[in-house]
C-alpha cells in the first residue's frame, strides 16, 4: 500500500457494544477528515463479565473483520478489551497499529491528581487484570488507587436509563463502596461517560471526572501525525456502523447519543462487515 493509500485508509472502532461511541464522537470532532469504521460486538456484550480467554478471541475475531476493509489504525474503544487483549494485539494482527483507552486516561488522572489518592470505576474484568492501576502507577508511583467494579452501570446504559430514579440509587449505592478520600474519579469503562451527569451530582465539587474518550482522542491523533498517516484535505469523512447483533436497538441508543440519524449494518461475527452509510 503506498503512503497516500495508507492515510486515506479508515481507522477502525472497536467496542462491545455502544459504550464505544464516547470514545468515537471524541474522535470524529479531533479528526474530520477519517473515515471510521465501528464495530459494537453486541453478540458478546457484555465483555466485562466474561472471561479474559473469551474477551481476547471476541477482539481478536472482531480486528481481524476490521482489517479487512484496510483499515490505517485499530482503536480499541473498550476498556475491558484494552485490559485483556491490547498487549497481545500487534502479534495476533500482523503488527496491526493498535490503540487502547487505558493509558490516555491513565495518564490524565496521574497528572490531574492533587493529592494521588485515585479512584476508577470499571467492569469486573478491567478490575480484575490490574491494568488501570498498573498504567497509573507507571505515571504516578506514589498514587494510592481503589478500583470498583460496577457492572449494573452497563446495564444501566445499555437500556437508555443514564438519568433518573434507578440511575440515582444504584450510583450512590456503587459510590458509597469507596473511600470517600480521592480526588479524581476515573470512569474506567466507555459506557460511564453516559452517565457522567448523574455521578457527578453524587460527589463532591472538589472531585474530578476522568474520561478516555478526550484524551484518546488526542493518543490517535498524536499517532497520525507522528507516523504521517494523517488523513488531510477538506473533504468530511464517512463512518460506518456495524454490529454483531440487533442493529435496530443500536440505532435507536446510538443516534439519542450522537444526536443525528445514522445506519447501522448486522454482521454476524464470522462474516465481512463491508457496508457504508
Ligand atoms: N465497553 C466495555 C468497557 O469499556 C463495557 C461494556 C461491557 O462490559 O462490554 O469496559
Amino acid at each position: 500500500m503506498s503512503s497516500e493509500d495508507k492515510r486515506t485508509s479508515p481507522i477502525g472502532v472497536f467496542d462491545s457494544g455502544i459504550g464505544g461511541l464516547t470514545v468515537y464522537k471524541a474522535l470524529r470532532a479531533a479528526l474530520p477528515h477519517e473515515d471510521f469504521i465501528y464495530l459494537g460486538d453486541t453478540a458478546h456484550l457484555p465483555y466485562g463479565t466474561k472471561s479474559p480467554e473469551a474477551v481476547l478471541q471476541y477482539t481478536v475475531q472482531a480486528a481481524r473483520e476490521l482489517m479487512e476493509n484496510n483499515i490505517k489504525l485499530l482503536v480499541i474503544a473498550c476498556n475491558t478489551a484494552t485490559a485483556v487483549a491490547l498487549p497481545s494485539l500487534p502479534s495476533l494482527l500482523e503488527d496491526l497499529p493498535c490503540l487502547g483507552v487505558i493509558d490516555p486516561g491513565a495518564q490524565a488522572a496521574a497528572k490531574t491528581s492533587i493529592t494521588g489518592r485515585i479512584a476508577v470505576l470499571a467492569t469486573e474484568g478491567t478490575v480484575k487484570s490490574g491494568a488501570y492501576a498498573a498504567a497509573i502507577k507507571h505515571y504516578r508511583p506514589d498514587a494510592h488507587i481503589q478500583m470498583l467494579a460496577c457492572n449494573l452501570l452497563v446495564a444501566l446504559v445499555e437500556e437508555g436509563w443514564s438519568d433518573g430514579a434507578e440511575a440515582d440509587a444504584i450510583i450512590s449505592r456503587y459510590l458509597s463502596m469507596l473511600q470517600p478520600d480521592f480526588d479524581v474519579l476515573v470512569l474506567g469503562c466507555t459506557h460511564f461517560p453516559l452517565l457522567a451527569s448523574t455521578i457527578r451530582k453524587h460527589l463532591p465539587a472538589s472531585v474530578q471526572i476522568i474520561d478516555s474518550a478526550s484524551t484518546t482522542a488526542i493518543a490517535v491523533e498524536t499517532f497520525l501525525v507522528r507516523n504521517d498517516l494523517l488523513r488531510v484535505g477538506t473533504e468530511v469523512g464517512k463512518t460506518s456502523f456495524y454490529v454483531t447483533n440487533a442493529p435496530e436497538r443500536f440505532e435507536r441508543l446510538a443516534e439519542r447519543f450522537l444526536g443525528y440519524d445514522i445506519n447501522v449494518e448486522n454482521r454476524e461475527p464470522t462474516n465481512s462487515y463491508a457496508a457504508r452509510t
